[in-house]
């Protein structure tokens, strides 16, 4: 078992939380979002588990390891430029990291996945 807990920064949202080499990078954020955020969450949460695609980040800096995602969500060429899941990356060291979407996405209909997890 990996153990240890590492810096997350969210870069462009001057933001920051703590998450646990066991824990997702997706639900650490959620477990810490602090009124700084508002009402948008730097990343955006769906199913929680790689099926929807809304959480996908780009890592700019730092060491993680993910679990299966779907091709269909995130492509080869994507996850050799440092492109995956939040929900399914479990970090091993300090990261930096970026939305990979921002604002509203045409055609994903955000307001309804969150209905049930505010
Ligand atoms: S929240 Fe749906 S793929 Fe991560």
């Amino acid at each position: 078992m990996i153990r240890g807990v590492f810096q997350i920064e969210i870069i462009d949202h001057d933001t920051h939380f703590s998450c646990a080499a066991d824990n997702s990078v997706l639900a650490a954020m959620a477990q810490q979002q602090n009124t700084n955020w508002q009402t948008k969450r730097p990343i955006k949460i769906g199913c929680r588990n790689g099926g929807c695609g809304i959480c996908k980040i780009h890592v700019v800096e730092g060491d993680y390891a993910h679990g299966k995602m779907s091709y269909a969500k995130v492509s080869e060429a994507e996850r050799q430029a440092g492109y995956v899941l939040a929900c399914r990356t479990f970090p091993r060291s300090d990261m930096k990291i970026k939305p990979a979407f921002s604002g509203d996405i045409a055609g994903f209909d955000n307001n309804d996945k969150n209905k049930n997890r505010e």
